[in-house]
């Protein structure tokens, strides 16, 4: 995974290692576990590395009054080895000759490494990465770009790198296969600056272009010469990148991630805006390229997507199969790449992912373009590799989510799938009537969202009571079944407690043996059609003394008798519509149950906003 920044300095006064390290940070979703720094200075390579966030190496480099005319950088997501200083890249060749830093996975490096330690070679780390840096310096012989054409067709897996050679202080070598880099030239100084992500040129105004597999280019001040393996020079076609420096700030709250929570009623209302059609009933996009035609056509939708994105497109299942009555699968994209999918003519592929950076994501999209499948995307990062393969985009603008326990985005990838399930149904069986209604239950999705927002207080006070158990089962049906998938992912990725979702009607076959006084239940009780069943399925928990809070809609006093705590929730209009106004009460409750247990919110440990690798 991780994050690449390289910077020469030509017109600017820009020293290069602080322009790498504000790159960083706005690198830092990519991994931050540990970051490092290289640059040349008096025909030597000068590195810093340190363990933990950005802002440690930061200090390291004011500290030592780091001025370098040429740097590259990176923030790592610890893949292969340890989260140690001596793992941190850069990664160097034994003689410190070259240095080098790297997004992916080497997927033969073992191989490498044996062949190259039999021939007398010294590693020090334990990382894949630092078979790139001995291969290199190994074919090297005079001719740095030589060397690096020669390294690549032996390396498997994927990779960014971006290296620097004390031989050549003007020059910095990059090259890719399956993870994304851009290279920009500032317009006003001249400066290149190279990134893992382009959205990390903010507040400058550049001719950008991104390297595509197994392409890679020498970058100098004074010229940027891209080639492909067998070392033919290429043309790139550059597209001018004019990024605001917008500054995101916690806007008092005290977390992003609680900024985020309370964003929802605007974000949702950002993901609906210009597109709801009351007149015909239906959703326009303008970014949608598919004709209706081919849309009427669609005999099978497949969701591809990782992690709340996943939760997103299970739940969206739901509503693609009862009002547009098409067959729906999701699948996991990590799943899907690797077991020979059969893709039907007709099927819309949807893949879901809030950065458009996901490896599996990227990966599964893919492998369902060989079927000629058109494919949507819902992103909300724009410029993301996502939504490069894509045949349209539809874009979430939710705004920049901070936080890497997704909120936001995922209610707004619900907003926006219902509307594309609408907008499907209206070109088959749904009528004009049926559309409205759908959209006016839409339409009262803001005053459904504020209303569980205002109750904050009644999810701080009850996470006090539940702060304590180690263990958690969220439980639903139908629609409430994916919410609680969602909602136990956030408790575990940012209270670091073990949560599951699982459908309420199913505890029986084998999960309820769990149930003691020492695990709580978390009760999903939005989906209305189901609430009988679902007393019941409580009343098995009750029974066996399992201590139960519920999440239920405003009326259903019955719950009152059988639950330990409720917190009660809007009225209930429509069952598909629950799903947002239910994860939210989730976010919540991990929310404040993490504040108690004193984690680090916004950059869970373990973490990363962007998975970049398989
Ligand atoms: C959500 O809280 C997670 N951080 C994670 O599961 C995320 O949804 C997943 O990695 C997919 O990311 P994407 O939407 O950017 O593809």
């Amino acid at each position: 995974m991780c994050g690449i920044y390289g910077h020469i300095k030509k017109g600017s006064k820009t020293n290069s290692a602080i322009a790498c390290i504000d790159g960083l940070k706005r690198l830092e979703y990519r991994g931050y576990d540990s970051a490092g720094i290289a640059g040349i200075h008096q025909g030597k390579i000068v590195s810093y590395k340190t363990v933990g966030k950005v802002r440690t190496l930061d200090r390291v480099v004011q500290d030592n009054n780091l001025d370098l005319k040429m740097a590259i950088a990176h923030t790592r997501w610890a893949t292969h080895g340890s989260i140690t200083e001596l793992n941190a890249h850069p990664h160097f060749d034994e003689e410190k000759a070259l240095a080098l830093v790297h997004n992916g996975i080497i997927e033969n490096y073992q191989k490498i490494k044996k062949t190259l330690t039999s021939a007398g070679i010294k590693f020090i780390s334990e990382t894949d990465t630092e078979v790139i840096s001995h291969l290199i310096s190994f074919h090297y012989n005079g001719d740095i770009a030589k060397a690096v054409e020669k390294t690549l067709p032996e390396l498997e897996g994927s990779f960014a790198i971006a290296l620097i050679h004390k031989d050549h202080p003007d020059r910095i070598l990059v090259a890719t296969r399956g993870c994304p880099l851009a290279i920009g030239v500032c317009h006003d100084s001249k400066d290149i600056y190279i990134s893992s992500d382009s959205n990390a040129f903010t507040g400058r105004s550049l001719d950008v272009f991104y390297l595509h597999d197994d392409e890679y280019a020498v970058v100098t001040e004074a010229t940027i010469e891209v080639y492909n393996m067998a070392g033919i020079k290429l043309t790139k076609s550059l597209e001018v990148l004019n990024l605001e420096e917008k500054f995101i700030s916690k806007d008092g709250y005290e977390h992003f991630l609680l900024k985020e929570i309370h964003e929802q009623p605007l974000s949702v209302e950002r993901a609906l805006h210009g597109r709801l059609d009351f007149k015909n009933g239906t959703a326009n996009f303008e970014e949608l390229s598919l004709s209706d035609d081919l849309l009427k056509k669609t005999t099978r939708i497949l969701i591809l997507a990782c992690g709340s994105s996943y939760h997103a497109g299970c739940i969206a299942k739901q509503i693609f199969e009862s009002l547009a009555k098409i067959p729906t699968e999701v699948e996991i994209a990590s799943e899907f790449r690797y077991r020979n999918p059969i893709i039907l003519e007709n099927t819309l592929v949807i893949a879901i992912s809030q950065s458009g950076e996901t490896a599996d994501t990227l990966a599964a999209v893919k492998e369902a373009k060989r079927s000629n499948s058109p494919v949507i995307a819902l992103c909300n990062v724009k410029r993301s590799s996502l939504s490069r393969l894509a045949k349209s985009t539809l874009w979430l603008n939710a705004g920049p989510e901070i936080s890497v326990c997704s909120t936001k985005a995922f209610t707004s990838q619900l907003s926006l799938l219902m509307l594309l399930a609408l907008k499907i149904a209206r070109t088959k069986d749904l009528d004009l009537a049926g559309g409205k209604a759908f959209l006016s239950h839409i339409e009262n999705l803001g005053k459904q969202i504020s209303a569980v927002i205002s109750k904050a207080p009644e999810f701080k006070l009850l996470a006090s009571k539940y702060a304590s158990f180690k263990q958690f089962f969220f439980i639903g049906r139908n629609y409430m079944y994916p919410t609680c998938l969602e909602a136990a992912l956030k408790l575990k990725e940012i209270s670091y407690i073990n949560a599951s979702g699982y459908p309420a009607g199913e505890m029986k076959h084998g999960p309820i043996a769990l149930i003691s006084k020492d695990l709580a239940t978390v009760a999903f009780c939005g989906n209305v059609h189901t609430f009988d069943k679902l007393l019941s399925n409580l009343m098995e928990i009750k029974s066996r003394g399992g201590p139960i809070l519920a999440f239920a809609p405003e009326g259903y006093n019955e719950i009152l008798g059988i639950t330990d705590d409720v917190i009660f929730l809007p009225k209930q209009i429509s069952d598909p519509f629950a799903p947002i106004p239910y994860s939210i009460a989730g976010q919540l409750f991990a929310y404040y149950i993490a504040i108690l247990l004193g984690t680090d919110i916004d950059q869970p440990r373990n973490l990363a906003k962007s998975v970049t690798v398989e």
